[in-house]
C-alpha cells in the first residue's frame, strides 16, 4: 500500500482521511498544513507538519501528496498548494471511490478526488485538481479542466467542456455540448442551457414561499 501526506487538517482535509482509510488504496501517515495555521500536532493519530519542512519528514521520493482542500478563493488556494508540492517533488495521488463508475476511455489527471456514486462516462476527460462530490455525472466526451470544484449530484451532459477553476454548485445541470468559461460560479441547482461568459455567476430561480402554513396541505393536514 502507498503512503500519502495529505495537505489539509479542514473539513476537506478530514473527508479525505475517511475517504482514503476506508475506501482507497494509499495509507496516510501524516498530514501537513502551513505552518501558521497549525493549531494541533496530532490529528487522527497522525502527526500534523509544517508544509514548509515537509520534505525532511516525509521525503518526496518515498512519500505522495494529496492536497485536500475546498473552492477557497474559486480553487486558487488549492491550485497553488497543489503547484507547491509539485515543486516540491510529490507525487499527487487520486482518491477515486470504489463506489464511483469509471469507464474505460475516461482520463483522470492527478490529485483529483472522485466521490462516491459519480459516473465519468466513457471517454470523458478530468483535468488535474478537481473534485467531483458524490453522484455526479461526467457524460462522454465533456472535459473538466484543471481546479474545478464540481459538487454532488452535479449533471453535465456529453460533449461540454468546464473550463478551468469553475465551482458547480449541488445539483445544477449543465445542458450537453456548451461550454462553462473560466472561473464561473454556477449556483445550487442552476440549469445552464448556454455557454456561460467568463468569470460570471449563475443562479437557478429559488423555490416559492406559498402564502399558506405546511398545515393547511392535504397530504399532511392533520384531522
Ligand atoms: C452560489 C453560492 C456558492 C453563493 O453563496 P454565497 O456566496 O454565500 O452567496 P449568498 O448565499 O449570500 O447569495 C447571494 C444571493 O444569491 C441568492 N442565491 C444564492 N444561491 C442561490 C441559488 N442556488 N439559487 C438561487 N438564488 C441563490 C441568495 O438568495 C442571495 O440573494 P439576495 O442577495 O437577494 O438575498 C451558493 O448559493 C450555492 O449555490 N452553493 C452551492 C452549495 C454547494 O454545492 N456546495 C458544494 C460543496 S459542499
Amino acid at each position: 500500500m502507498d503512503k500519502i501526506v495529505v495537505f489539509g487538517t479542514g473539513n476537506f482535509g478530514r473527508d479525505a482521511y475517511v475517504y482514503f482509510t476506508n475506501d482507497c488504496q494509499y495509507e496516510i501517515v501524516a498530514f501537513t498544513l502551513d505552518r501558521e495555521y497549525i493549531k494541533e500536532d496530532v490529528l487522527f493519530e497522525r502527526p500534523v507538519i509544517p508544509f514548509e519542512n515537509i520534505q525532511l519528514a516525509f521525503p518526496p521520493e518515498t512519500y505522495g501528496m494529496f492536497v485536500a482542500l475546498g473552492y477557497q478563493r474559486l480553487n486558487k488556494l488549492r491550485a497553488e498548494r497543489y503547484q507547491q508540492a509539485k515543486d516540491k517533488g510529490y507525487h499527487l495521488v487520486n482518491c477515486i471511490s470504489s463506489k464511483a463508475i469509471v469507464w474505460p476511455g475516461a482520463v483522470i489527471g492527478e490529485n483529483c478526488m472522485i466521490g462516491p456514486h459519480c459516473i465519468v462516462s466513457a471517454y470523458a476527460e478530468i483535468g488535474n485538481n478537481v473534485i467531483l462530490g458524490p453522484a455526479s455525472t461526467i457524460a462522454h466526451y465533456s472535459i473538466v479542466k484543471d481546479h474545478c470544484f464540481v459538487g454532488a449530484r452535479v449533471a453535465v451532459s456529453g460533449g461540454v467542456t468546464v473550463e478551468s477553476y469553475c465551482f458547480l454548485g449541488t445539483n445544477a445541470t449543465i445542458r450537453d455540448k456548451i461550454t462553462i468559461a473560466t472561473e464561473c460560479v454556477i449556483g445550487a441547482g442552476a440549469l445552464i442551457l448556454e455557454d456561460t461568459e467568463a468569470r460570471s455567476v449563475y443562479m437557478g430561480k429559488q423555490a416559492d414561499r406559498l402564502p399558506i402554513t405546511s398545515d393547511r396541505l392535504p397530504l399532511v393536514r392533520q384531522e
